[in-house]
C-alpha cells in the first residue's frame, strides 16, 4: 500500500475505513464497502480444471472496495496500492491501460454480456494481500467487484454463480484458463475451516482446520517467473491430450477425474511420455486430497506432511511447474524436525511454499532460512503465518474517524 500518497491516514487504520474515507474525500459521497479474501491451498494443486478435488481456505488478508454508482456516464477507479486512478466510461467495453483495472473491467463486461446495464461506478480499492505471492489477490479483486455489482444491479446471483462469473471473466476477458478454486475459496471461505471442494459438481463441505501445535507458514520466494501463465495454459492442453489418449481404451472417460492409475497404465501406449507424467500427477494428487482429510481427522500430522512432500515431488518432477526457488525452500525444511511437511502452492513458477510447522519453532525456522535464502536467490525471504478467514462480505463500518 502506497501510504505516502495518503499521508493523513495512519497505518493502523483499518483498510475498510481507509477506502471508505478516501472515497468520501474524493467524491464527497457515501459508499458501500465490501471485502474479499485471498486464499491458500492445503493440497490439491492443478486438479480444479481437471474436475478433481481441492482443499483451499480463505485467509485473513483481503481486498477492500468502497463503491457507489457515479452520477455521470464516467466513473473514477482508484487503486491505493498502485497509487493510480483511471476514468472509465460506462459504455467502454474493451481492455484498459492498467492491469489492475482490467480485473474490474472483466467483471463489468460479464454483467453486461449477461444482459445487465451497469452504470458508471466510482470506486476505491486497497489490499493487504501480498501481490504476486500466489495468494490470489486478482481473484479476490474480481470477487469483491462481482459481489458489489450483484448488490447494486439487484441480480440476486448466489455465491456459486458469482464464482462462475468471475472465472469466466478471468478465462475470457483476462485470458488465463484458470480453474474455479481461487474464486470459489474467496467467496465461500469460513474462519477456522478449509473447504473440501469437488470441482466437478461444485459440492463442498467445510472441514475444520484443527492443527493443534502446528501452524501453516507461507514462505514467499519473492519471484514470479514470466512463463507462469503460458505454461499454465499448456498444462491444460496436456491434460486434455491425456484424456483423448485414455478415451481410446476407456471411451466413457470425459476427464482425468474419471481415471485411476491402473487405467492410466493400460492407456500408456496411447500417450506421449510427458502427457503420461502430467496425468499421473493429477490422478495421484486427487487421491492425496482425500488421504489428507483422513489424516487431518485423526490428527495425524506426520501423514499430512508426507502427503505435502509427495505433492511437491509430483509438481516438481511430473507436472514440472516448480522452480529452483520453490525447490530450495522445500528442500531447506525437509529434514527439519520442526516441519511436518512443505510444498509449493498455487499455479507454480514462483509464489509461496506452504509449510506445516510447530508453532513455537517458527521464529527459529525463519531466522535460519532467511540468510540461506538470501544467499541462494538474492531475495529477502518474506513469510506469513496463515490465519483462515471468512469469504466475501459487505463491511459495516460503525464510526467515522
Ligand atoms: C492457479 C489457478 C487455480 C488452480 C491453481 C493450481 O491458482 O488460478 O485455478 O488451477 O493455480 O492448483
Amino acid at each position: 500500500m502506497n501510504y505516502e500518497l495518503f499521508p493523513y491516514f495512519s497505518r493502523s487504520m483499518m483498510l475498510a475505513e481507509i477506502v471508505r474515507n478516501i472515497f468520501a474525500d474524493r467524491f464527497a459521497a457515501p459508499a458501500l464497502v465490501f471485502r474479499s479474501p485471498g486464499r491458500i491451498n492445503l493440497i490439491g494443486e492443478h486438479t480444479d480444471y481437471n474436475e478433481g478435488f481441492v482443499l483451499p481456505a480463505a485467509i485473513d488478508k483481503a481486498i477492500y472496495l468502497a463503491i457507489a454508482p457515479a452520477e455521470t456516464e464516467t466513473g473514477t477507479w482508484i487503486s491505493v496500492d498502485f497509487g493510480e486512478s483511471i476514468e472509465v466510461n460506462r459504455w467502454h467495453d474493451g481492455k484498459l491501460s492498467q492491469a489492475w483495472a482490467n480485473y474490474i473491467q472483466g467483471i463489468v463486461h460479464e454483467f453486461r454480456i449477461a444482459g445487465h446495464k451497469p452504470p458508471a461506478f466510482n470506486l476505491v480499492v486497497a489490499a493487504d494481500i501480498p501481490i504476486g505471492a500466489g495468494l490470489s489477490s486478482s481473484a479476490a479483486l474480481e470477487c469483491v467487484v462481482a459481489f458489489a455489482l450483484n448488490h447494486f444491479l439487484r441480480t440476486n446471483l448466489d455465491r456459486k454463480s458469482l464464482a462462475f462469473l468471475t472465472k469466466k471473466a478471468e478465462n475470457e476477458f483476462i485470458g488465463l484458463q484458470c480453474g474455479i478454486m481461487d474464486m470459489f475459496a474467496s467467496l465461500h471461505g469460513r474462519m477456522d475451516h478449509v473447504l473440501r471442494l469437488d470441482c466437478r459438481t461444485l459440492q463442498y463441505d467445510y472441514f475444520p482446520l484443527e492443527l493443534n501445535d502446528y501452524v501453516l507458514l507461507l514462505l514467499d520466494t519473492g519471484v514470479k517467473h514470466s512463463l507462469a501463465s503460458s505454461e499454465y495454459n499448456t498444462r491444460r492442453e496436456e491434460c486434455a491430450a491425456g484424456v483423448s489418449g485414455i478415451k481410446i481404451r476407456f471411451p466413457s472417460v470425459s476427464n482425468l477425474r474419471d481415471v485411476n492409475l491402473e487405467m492410466l497404465e493400460e492407456s500408456a501406449e496411447f500417450l506421449d511420455k510427458i502427457v503420461y507424467r502430467r496425468c499421473k500427477f493429477v490422478i495421484s494428487e486427487n487421491k492425496r486430497v482425500w488421504l489428507t482429510c483422513d489424516a487431518l481427522t485423526k490428527g495425524d500430522f506426520d501423514t499430512v506432511g508426507e502427503l505435502m512432500y509427495a505433492s511437491h515431488e509430483g509438481l516438481q518432477h511430473d507436472y514440472e511447474v516448480s522452480c529452483t526457488e520453490l525447490d530450495f525452500l522445500v528442500d531447506a525444511v525437509r529434514n527439519d524436525p520442526a516441519v511436518a511437511g512443505a510444498r509449493m502452492m498455487g499455479g507454480g513458477f514462483g509464489g509461496c511454499t506452504i509449510n506445516l510447522v510447530l508453532k513455537q519453532e517458527v521464529p527459529a525456522l525463519v531466522n535460519k532460512l532467511a540468510s540461506a535464502y538470501q544467499h541462494f536467490s538474492g531475495n529477502a525471504l518474506r513469510y506469513y503465518e496463515v490465519v483462515t478467514g471468512d469469504g466475501t462480505h459487505a463491511v459495516k463500518i460503525q464510526s467515522l474517524v
